[in-house]
C-alpha cells in the first residue's frame, strides 16, 4: 500500500469527510491541506483570498504539501485547486495514491467561504476547467453517489485494485 492516500477533486466532494472515514478504518492520520493552512496562518482561507490574494495562498499550498509528501501513513485531503499546479501532484505521487473523487457537477453545491466556489457558475466553470487535470493526475477515480461511507469503500476497494 502507498505510504499516504491522498483524496482529489471539487471543492463539495466530499474529500474532508471520506478522508475522515478512511482515516479511522486505516489508523492512518487525517490531514487537510485547507485546515493546515488556516491553522498556520491563524485565519480563514476566505480571509486569506481577500487579504493577500489568490499566489500568497498557492504558494502555501506548494510549502504545506512537500512537507506532508516527505511524511507517510496519512489520508491527505487536498483544497480543490490544489493539483492544478504540477509540481504539486510531482510530490504527491511520491508516496502516495491519488484519488480523484468524482461527484457530479449538479451536487456540487457552492458555500460563501468558498471563494472559487461559492456560485454555481463559478462551481460549473470550475468543473469544466479541471476535470481533465484531476483525471490525469489520479491513479484512480472513484464516482460520488451513494453516503460518506459508501463513498470510503469504494475508494478503499479502488485503492485495492491498484495494489
Ligand atoms: C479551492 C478550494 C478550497 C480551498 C480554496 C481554493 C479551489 O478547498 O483550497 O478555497 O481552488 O478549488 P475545498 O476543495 O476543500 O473547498
Amino acid at each position: 500500500m502507498a505510504r499516504n492516500i491522498v483524496l482529489i477533486g471539487m471543492p463539495a466532494s466530499g474529500k474532508s469527510s471520506v478522508g475522515k472515514v478512511l482515516a479511522k478504518k486505516t489508523g492512518f492520520d487525517f490531514v487537510d491541506t485547507d485546515a493546515l493552512i488556516e491553522s498556520r496562518e491563524n485565519r480563514k482561507i476566505s480571509d486569506i483570498f481577500a487579504e493577500e490574494g489568490e499566489p500568497y495562498f498557492r504558494n502555501l499550498e506548494v510549502e504545506v504539501t512537500k512537507e506532508l509528501s516527505e511524511k507517510e501513513n496519512q489520508i491527505i485531503s487536498t483544497g480543490g485547486g490544489l493539483v492544478m499546479n504540477p509540481l504539486n501532484v510531482e510530490n504527491l505521487r511520491k508516496n502516495g495514491m491519488l484519488i480523484f473523487l468524482d461527484r457530479d457537477v449538479t451536487h456540487l453545491i457552492p458555500t460563501a467561504d468558498r471563494p472559487l466556489g461559492d456560485t454555481t457558475e463559478k462551481m460549473q466553470n470550475l468543473y469544466k476547467e479541471r476535470f481533465p487535470v484531476y483525471k490525469k493526475a489520479a491513479d484512480r477515480t472513484v464516482k460520488v453517489h451513494g453516503t460518506i461511507e459508501e463513498t470510503a469503500e469504494d475508494v478503499w476497494e479502488a485503492l485495492n485494485e491498484v495494489e
